[in-house]
């Protein structure tokens, strides 16, 4: 396949929705209730407007930035997602490959189809990654987890702890069609686990991984616990409220940024897109802007939609289903042109804009009236 002919993110998704099971398409493209979260992430961008400048001279434009300390390549990471080996069975180290020459970012996934060493091997030099972390009801299965990715501190950078999932959300076409395929790549898994997954049966590919996974987390116990047990910044995933980014911002500097998502709709639906959060910040406590990084995810499919986050003071913009429709299209090959598309939409945007620089990005640069609420 020439993936050069596929011009956007919307082809690219209906050519790896023809191409993948429907188990796999289901799981990828569900979300909560009636998807109205799922929507409004990706329509809520629709509505902001750029102002552009002219007069500008714009020959140069440089995309990268720094995340945590980091330089890298792109506003842009891998969010985390699970059973990418359901589409395609180079999983997450497909992904991978297909962003190593952009610099970019990645979140392995709690429940990823591949071992966090199988997806690292053969990374280019300096990139980087985060392993993104359901705490476990067995706490010491967890801790054992932890343990091992403190070990690949050369590749793995931070801890991403979700905290907008504690139970998956109602996925109606995950369970109406989950078996509907092949039974759930798992990676590692004894041969126990292996049976205990595949006896889960119905019910959608969601509550089977969220079986185990801890409901009881709290702000109190759960932070030092996991200070105990990691010295990695952590990064908190799944922040929807302006409350819970200040007090995120409490605890810094071990919690070094948050990320305001809404698990891509797939948590609680009628929840907020993450632009109305952002607006939340700004309004309520500006200062969280300074005090941490605060990335965002949920709904991206253009360059523009990147831009006008970054924009709204974000640090940086995750993909979570763009990156798995990739590389249901087209292996690492659909991945690196996913983002190969991305790329050159922000340069568009930014060199329309009048802006060389990702740090020149302001509020300045929007008209975001339209989508502020109170
Ligand atoms: C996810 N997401 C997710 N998040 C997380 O913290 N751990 C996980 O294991 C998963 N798994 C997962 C699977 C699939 C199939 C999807 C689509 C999403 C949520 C993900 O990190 C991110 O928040 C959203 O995907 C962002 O929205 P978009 O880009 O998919 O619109």
């Amino acid at each position: 396949d020439d993936m050069s002919k596929l011009l956007n993110l919307d082809e690219i998704e209906a050519v790896a929705t023809k191409k993948i099971s429907k188990k796999a398409w289901s799981y990828y493209y569900s979300a909560g209730d009636d998807l109205v979260s799922k929507k409004l992430n990706n329509t809520v961008y629709r509505q902001i407007l750029l102002r552009p400048r002219v007069f500008v001279d714009c020959t140069n434009c440089d995309t990268s930035t720094t995340l945590l300390g980091h330089k890298v390549g792109l506003p842009l990471y891998v969010s985390p997602a699970a059973m990418a080996r359901l589409g395609h069975p180079a999983g997450e180290h497909g992904i991978a490959q297909g962003i190593s020459s952009f610099g970019a970012l990645q979140v392995i996934s709690n429940n990823a189809s591949m071992t966090p060493e199988q997806i690292v091997k053969d990374s280019a030099p300096g990139q980087i990654f985060g392993w993104q972390l359901y705490v476990q009801n067995d706490r010491l299965k967890t801790e054992k987890m932890v343990a091992r990715i403190n070990g690949m501190a050369d590749k793995i950078k931070f801890i991403c702890l979700t905290l907008d999932a504690p139970v998956p959300g109602k996925r109606e076409d995950d369970e109406r069609f989950s078996e509907a395929g092949a039974d759930l790549p798992v990676p590692s898994a004894t041969k126990n686990e292996q049976k205990a997954k595949k006896k889960a049966g119905p019910g959608g590919v969601g509550k089977q991984l969220f079986a185990g996974t801890a409901a009881d987390l709290t702000w109190k116990a759960t932070l030092p616990w996991l200070a105990k047990h990691t010295n990695m910044p952590i990064v908190l995933k799944g922040i929807q409220t302006h409350e819970d980014a200040y007090l995120a911002a409490q605890y810094a500097p071990q919690v070094k940024a948050i990320i305001l998502s809404n698990h891509g709709g797939r948590a609680l639906d009628t929840a907020p897109p993450a632009v109305h959060t952002l607006l939340e910040i700004r309004k309520y406590c500006p200062e969280v802007l300074s005090k941490i990084e605060v990335w965002v995810d949920g709904g991206i499919k253009r360059g523009t939609d990147v831009v006008k986050a970054l924009c709204l003071g974000a640090k940086a913009v995750g993909v979570g289903r763009a990156a798995l429709y990739g590389l249901g299209a087209g292996g690492p090959e659909g991945v690196e042109r996913t983002f190969e598309i991305l790329k050159a939409e922000i340069e568009t945007c930014m060199r329309l804009l009048g802006v060389e620089k990702v740090s020149e990005l302001g509020p300045k640069y929007i008209n975001s009236r339209a989508v502020e609420r109170d």
